[in-house]
């Protein structure tokens, strides 16, 4: 993807080539439990494009979604500035990410655009401040 997308518009090819990336990350998802596989697309602001997809395990709060998963493994790469990120689900409906995901989303990029998409090419979008009002954020602890 493009070198820097910091602080310009994302294009529509963009967000299909976000879209395409949770897509496949989707299917490398290990969900045996819910067989419900979600896959994450993390657009970082350098250009970089890091992706996730849910991890369950059979003790199941040990589980991680795909939303944490991709951000974990962006900040481990040293990107910590997110401009766009797109969810792909087997769902009928686009599903928000989880409460716990946006706390997660919340730290790192309050304005987040997100996408989430079905295989049928349903579409909802957020911004991560309005999936998560009234945060606690790290301002909350007297922080940055
Ligand atoms: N899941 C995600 O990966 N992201 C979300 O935001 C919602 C839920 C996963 C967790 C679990 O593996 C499965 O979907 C069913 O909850």
């Amino acid at each position: 993807m493009s070198s820097s997308v910091a602080g310009r518009a994302l294009s529509p090819e963009v967000w299909e080539q976000l879209r395409a990336r949770a897509a496949s990350a989707m299917e490398r998802a290990y969900a045996p439990y819910s067989n419900f596989r979600v896959g994450a697309a993390l657009l970082a602001a350098d250009g970089t494009v890091v992706e996730g997809c849910n991890v369950e395990n059979a003790a199941f709060p040990a589980g991680s979604c795909a939303e944490r998963v991709a951000v974990g493994a962006a900040v481990a790469r040293g990107l910590r500035e997110f401009v766009a990120l797109a969810v792909v689900t087997e769902s009928t409906e686009p599903t928000p990410p989880c409460g716990v995901c946006r706390q997660v989303l919340m730290e790192f990029a309050p304005d987040l655009p997100v996408l989430s998409a079905t295989l049928s090419g349903a579409e909802a979008r957020w911004s991560v401040s309005e999936l998560l009002p009234h945060a606690f954020t790290p301002t909350s602890l007297g922080r940055r």
